[in-house]
């Protein structure tokens, strides 16, 4: 089903900006960083890093994406800007450290966008995008240029746009179908026209760019590259605006499974798709449905006895990938109770995983040897989960040191929790709740005393057996009342609204579920810290304070 191909379909991803702007998926610079890592390891070629004019803090995680990341052989480090001068140069200063950097502006193309968002004309459109491109392209050699919401713009009018884009030395054109309204055969037509009509567009790269609202932003990228793009924007799971972007796994695997129809190749590693949508997944709460193509759960089960006989037959009666292909393979037996710590790096190693500190690999193994005790078979998937949990960068203001909770048919759950926190004496409480994990997490609420919502709740067992170790993913809300903040009611809004995850893994579930709670509680308490610090570190690293700088919520204009 695999046949040689040669021409190349860059792969961009989004999931550190057009991702991350969605809302519950925001992350700080340490979680953005470390999936920048992994995105390396994936092999994309351009990693969107953010949208530096938003905030230092955004700026601050392009920079260090760009220094960390932006190796000679690692991917594009592109940052986002609109058409304003300032957006230009604050993207600019921030990917400098990169060895292949990329300045990536836009400015609205339809007419609906134009009037009401920008409220502005065509004509001042067309001279902005001019002169904003041709200021990028006086600092960067390579500059993507994208008409937002080109499907519904007056193609003519688009055009015009992506002919002076052209003239003015953009490099990559980007046709977003900003509100995931375009179809297929619409959109594989539009590409065709701007490489027929647009003079020069064919020296270009043409990129596409598609949101799900219809659930067709997969669909219309793939055609979008049977048309001639060459580029596609992706994230993560799909994460994004609204219903998400196209799924980075799946257009990879579609363009790999389905390689002799479309005659195109990425440069994906495969078989690093599954752990980049794990750790995405744990590091923003979103758990991935069972359903879900190529990653979910449930993408490579077969429960039907007719599927499940013909697939004892021959593999490929009801396959068309194969779990591996997607690095879906972690249920080899790997370490038991009787590893050592040399095991454990060897193993690591082979799962790529670099430790910062050695403080940082005994946490770890003393993780793995309390694991080993309770489960017979460790393997790859429960050793990812440990790391993930690990490489969580919470800050710790409360340790949980102890849970236990009562709960059973014809009683009412009680809980006992003792926190410590940093350097202090041991905090215990008790609460009652309608559940056990209701009652972990009051007894929580009574020492802590900062006002919040449970938003979401979800276990998965990550491997099979009674004795699999139990992940539990929380989201929480701050909801202390407005005048508690001391802030305006537009800012109060924004902080009201972000939400805050945690992760826990352990094999008993409501030590987990404990464990997950107070890592979102934790970033809760220590948000304001966190921001201080990378605004701390912009600064540092060359951060211009005087140039103004955007809302993030809007991209209108100025
Ligand atoms: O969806 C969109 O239009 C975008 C642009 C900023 C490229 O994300
Ligand atoms: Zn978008």
């Amino acid at each position: 089903m695999e046949s040689h191909v040669s021409d190349h379909v860059r792969i961009f991803d989004t999931t550190l900006r057009d991702g991350e702007q969605a809302p519950g998926c925001t992350m700080t610079l340490e979680e953005k960083l470390e999936i920048a890592r992994q995105l390396r390891r994936l092999g994309v070629d351009v990693i969107e890093a953010g949208f530096p004019a938003a905030s230092p803090g955004d700026w601050a995680a392009v920079h260090q994406i760009a220094q960390e990341i932006g190796t000679p052989d690692g991917p594009i480090i592109a940052a986002l800007a609109r058409a304003h001068r300032d957006d230009i140069d604050k993207a600019w200063t921030a990917i400098q450290p990169a060895a292949k950097k990329r300045i990536h502006t836009f400015i609205n193309a339809s007419d609906i966008q134009i009037e009401f968002q920008l409220r502005s004309t065509r004509e001042a459109v067309l001279v902005k995008a001019r002169e904003m491109v041709r200021h990028a392209r006086s600092l960067c050699e390579d500059v993507e240029f994208s008409p937002m919401d080109a499907t519904r713009a007056d193609p003519q009018f688009m055009f015009q746009l992506l002919a002076a884009a052209i003239e003015e030395g953009a490099t990559t054109l980007n046709i977003p179908d900003t509100v995931g309204y375009t179809t297929p055969e619409e959109y594989a037509q539009l590409i065709h026209d701007i490489r027929a009509q647009v003079p020069g567009a064919t020296d270009c790269i043409i990129s596409v760019h598609c949101h799900d609202d219809l659930g067709m932003a997969v669909a219309n990228s793939l055609a979008g590259v049977r048309a001639g793009a060459r580029q596609i924007e992706c994230t993560i799971n799909g994460i994004g605006e609204r219903a998400g972007n196209a799924s980075l796994e799946e257009v990879v695997m579609a363009l790999h499974t389905r390689a002799a129809f479309f005659g195109v190749a990425s440069n994906v590693q495969t078989q690093e798709i599954a752990r980049s949508s794990r750790l995405l997944s744990t590091t923003i709460g979103l758990p991935v449905p069972p359903n879900k193509a190529v990653v979910g759960a449930n993408a490579f089960a077969h429960e039907s006895g007719i599927h499940q006989d013909g697939v004892l037959k021959n593999r490929l009666t009801y396959e068309i990938m194969n779990a591996e292909t997607v690095g879906l393979d972690g249920n080899a037996l790997v370490l038991g109770k009787h590893s050592g710590r040399h095991a454990l790096r060897a193993k690591l190693i082979a799962l790529g995983h670099e430790f910062e500190s050695e403080e940082e690999f005994q946490h770890l193994f003393e993780r793995f040897k309390e694991l080993c005790d309770r489960k017979k078979h460790v393997d790859d998937r429960d050793i990812e989960a440990l790391i993930t949990r690990e490489h969580q960068h919470t800050p710790e203001i409360y340790t949980l040191e102890h849970v236990q909770v009562t709960s059973g048919t014809g009683v009412t759950p009680v809980a006992t929790v003792t926190l410590r926190m940093v350097g202090g004496e041991p905090l215990t409480d008790s609460a009652h709740g309608t559940g056990p994990v209701d009652a972990i997490y009051k007894a929580i609420n009574r020492i802590v005393q900062r006002p919040n919502e449970l938003t979401e709740f979800a276990i998965n067992a990550i491997t099979e057996g009674l004795d699999a170790v139990a992940e539990v993913t929380v989201r929480i809300r701050d909801t202390r009342a407005e005048a508690d903040y001391g802030l305006s009611p537009a800012i109060f809004k924004q902080k009201r609204d972000q939400v805050y995850n945690g992760y826990g893994v352990n094999t008993d579930t409501l030590v987990a579920a404990a464990e997950a709670y107070m890592t979102a509680l934790n970033k809760m308490l220590a948000a304001r810290q966190q921001r201080i610090k990378a605004e701390e570190a912009a600064y540092a690293a060359g951060y211009d304070p005087n140039a103004p700088s955007y809302a993030v919520d809007t991209f209108g204009g100025k």
